[in-house]
């Protein structure tokens, strides 16, 4: 099988659509990501980090992120958040982009979301195979707007959450 063809196989795991963002002295950071429930006492939720990120530098050096659950209206953040390197440009100023403080760590949550998680870095696994570190966030606060739908993503592409499936 070729490694192309083995690399499909992961988009067929549906994924949620969340961006996070992190604080560190006076810079700020934010990407589109995926997060993924761990558990639940003590809540736990993990997230994958290109080490070459700028958001991952900056929840390293702090130990704390936001997990922003975009509603199905923000479409377009996901897009600029995952589509530039805050290397480059501070995203939150570029895309005038609508923010909160934080509850319970620096920095800021974006409004308007389905939810947002504040977590503090408990583990970090850096000595991964590949380009990726895992970090994991302890949920200290947390909010959601229940009139909203949040979105996955899906073989590359981005669904709204349909209907419930039941028997
Ligand atoms: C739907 C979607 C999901 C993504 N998930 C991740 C992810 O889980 N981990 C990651 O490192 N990059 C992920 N990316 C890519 C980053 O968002 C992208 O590389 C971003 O530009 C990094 O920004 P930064 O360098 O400012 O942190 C995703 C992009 C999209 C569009």
């Amino acid at each position: 099988m070729s490694d192309r063809s083995l690399v499909e196989a992961t988009l067929n795991l549906p994924c949620s659509v969340v961006i996070l963002s992190a604080r560190a002295d006076n810079s700020q950071g934010g990407m589109t990501a995926s997060a993924m429930f761990v558990s639940q006492m003590p809540p736990l939720i993990a997230v994958s980090l290109s080490k070459t990120s700028r958001t991952y530098e900056i929840i390293e050096k702090s130990g704390e992120f936001a997990i922003n659950v975009i509603a199905d209206n923000q479409l377009d953040l996901a897009k600029k958040f995952g589509g530039a390197h805050g290397h480059e440009l501070d995203k939150f100023k570029e895309f005038d982009v609508a923010t909160e403080p934080a509850s319970k760590i620096g920095g800021s949550l974006l409004s308007g979301c389905f939810a947002n998680i504040e977590c503090r870095v408990i583990s970090s696994v850096r000595d991964l195979q590949g380009n990726h570190a895992v970090c994991i966030g302890e949920v200290l606060s947390f909010k959601m707007n229940e009139g909203l739908r949040p979105l996955v993503w899906l073989k590359n592409r981005y669904f709204r959450v349909g209907t419930e499936c039941r028997l």
